[in-house]
């Protein structure tokens, strides 16, 4: 963690009181004019840090923007997801950044954010509305040992740490529509696009993309998003705290990600399983030119929904469209 961060930490973790410059230099093991120098930086960064000649500092604001020493000083220390956060003011697609990455040799577990994407890209090759400062549009890279049937289970996995940020941070109660969207009120909030680079039967890294319409005013949807999708705040009733809402996704992230890899994705299916909206429904899947209807039963062990088709047969559904009926 670097110095911004672990001052943010600290006056964080005061909760609004003031701390010495003094007092702030010697637990960080550095002298008062550095203290000075890096406090003068994250004001110019749109933190909110005012000092007495008595009191101290004290944090009583964040910038609206998002800023990785922000994220990082909310974040603990992570395991695998978060232990490199990047923020971009503009990008295509965080999808593209960290596929950059990954060929570069990054080490897993890098996190990529924009504040808006000119080519954000949702599952099934659709356009992702990723609107400046509204929603939180990043992706994460992993390098799992799994084969590339068992990737479904980060998809599922993920939508699992969604769901549990969302449920945290907001107080909402989130659903989830299999394998990956996350509805609130039966509308869409969230979507995830894992992008795999294989070869036969090895994944060489996983990009786990995922948009969250956080803060995103009704009058804002593009027409063909208006009947199907909602944000947080319309639902909550007020602005979310995007900083607060990311950090707790990589958190949960860094959970599921780590109990995946200790061979326990069982527990966390059945957590999906709880949580999802889809499961003894009706439903009808489409997977390019097929149309497929029965009812959703269960996960299997590699997060494939089992569906018994309207002939009785059991099929495990991996990819496609699914259309909930009752
Ligand atoms: C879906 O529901 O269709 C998946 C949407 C995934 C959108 C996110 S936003 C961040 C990342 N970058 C992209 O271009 N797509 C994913």
């Amino acid at each position: 963690m670097n110095l911004d961060a672990q001052i943010l930490l600290v006056l964080r973790n005061l909760g609004g009181s003031a701390i010495s410059a003094a007092d702030l230099a010697s637990q960080l093991g550095v002298g008062r004019s550095t203290i000075a120098a890096h406090i003068a930086d994250l004001r110019r960064h749109g933190f909110d840090i005012p000092a007495s000649p008595h009191g101290g500092y004290r944090l009583v604001g964040t910038p609206e923007y998002l800023n990785a020493d922000d994220i990082v000083s909310r974040l603990g220390k992570p395991r695998v997801v978060g232990r490199d956060i990047r923020v971009f003011k503009e990008t295509t697609s965080t999808n593209d950044v960290i596929e950059k990455l990954a060929r570069d040799g990054v080490a897993e577990g890098v996190v990529a954010f924009a504040e808006s994407q000119t080519l954000g890209r949702g599952r099934l090759g659709r356009r992702w509305f990723s609107p400046a400062g509204k929603g939180l549009w990043f992706s994460v890279l992993l390098r799992p040992k799994l084969t590339p049937q068992q990737t479904t289970q980060i998809t599922v996995s993920a939508s699992v740490a969604l769901a549990r940020a969302v449920e945290t941070v907001t107080g909402l109660s989130p659903k989830i529509k299999w394998p990956n969207d996350l509805l609130v009120n039966g509308r869409k909030v969230a979507g995830i696009l894992t992008e795999l680079a294989a070869e036969q039967d090895v994944v060489r890294h996983v990009v786990v993309g995922i948009g969250i319409d956080v803060n995103i005013e009704p009058h804002r949807f593009p027409p063909e998003l208006k009947q199907t999708a909602t944000s947080l705040s319309i639902e909550a009733g007020h602005v979310i705290d995007r900083a607060e809402l990311g950090a707790r996704i990589l958190r949960e992230l860094d959970d599921v990600y780590s109990r995946i890899m200790r061979r326990e994705f069982e527990a966390v299916a059945e957590e999906w399983e709880t949580k999802c909206s889809t499961v003894g429904k009706l439903v009808v899947v489409t997977i390019g030119d097929r149309r497929v209807r029965g009812r959703a039963e269960a996960l299997n062990s590699e997060g494939a929904l089992l569906l018994r088709t309207e002939h009785g047969h059991l099929e495990s559904i991996t990819g496609g469209d699914v259309i909930v009926e009752k």
